[in-house]
């Protein structure tokens, strides 16, 4: 079975509470289930992850150039800042999915710049949680 893993940068563990307005209200146990659920229905296994630390995110992303068939990510802040996880992210040979709830380009200028746009496959911006699930049946498309 292929193998799909979905990272969640930092305060992400924090959806459903964290600015509701602009995140919604679904928590991330939420919308991991659902990813699983719907991973299983693609034939897909699907591994989720969230830290607020990015050493830790760069650690996972080395680890997924190694087990994982595809990688969605919402590097959340560091979208804005980390050449560290571009750097990593450029060692996969797999699809990689950006995905922001919000539409970063409708939102503050410092959020406009994203370090992986350039490198990712595709992105998914201001779908809210539904930008996850479009994301991993996308993945699973491309995969076929
Ligand atoms: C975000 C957008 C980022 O600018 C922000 O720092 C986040 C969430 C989003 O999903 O819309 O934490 O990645």
């Amino acid at each position: 079975m292929q193998k799909i893993i979905v990272i969640h940068g930092p305060n992400l563990n924090m959806l459903g509470e964290r600015e509701p307005d602009k995140y919604g209200t679904t928590t991330l146990t939420d919308i991991n289930k659902e990813l699983v659920r719907l991973g299983k229905k693609l034939g897909l296994g699907v591994d989720t992850f969230q830290s607020n630390h990015e050493g830790l995110i760069v650690d996972k992303i080395q680890e997924a150039s190694r087990i994982y068939h595809g990688l969605i990510i919402n590097p959340a802040a560091f979208t804005h800042t980390s050449i560290a996880i571009r750097d990593s992210l450029l060692l996969l040979k797999v699809p990689i999915i950006e995905v922001h709830l919000s539409n970063i380009f409708k939102r503050e200028p410092f959020r406009h710049k994203s370090m992986v746009s350039d490198i990712a496959t595709a992105g998914m911006f201001g779908f809210g949680h539904l930008g996850y699930y479009m994301a991993l049946e996308a993945i699973s498309k491309l995969l076929k």
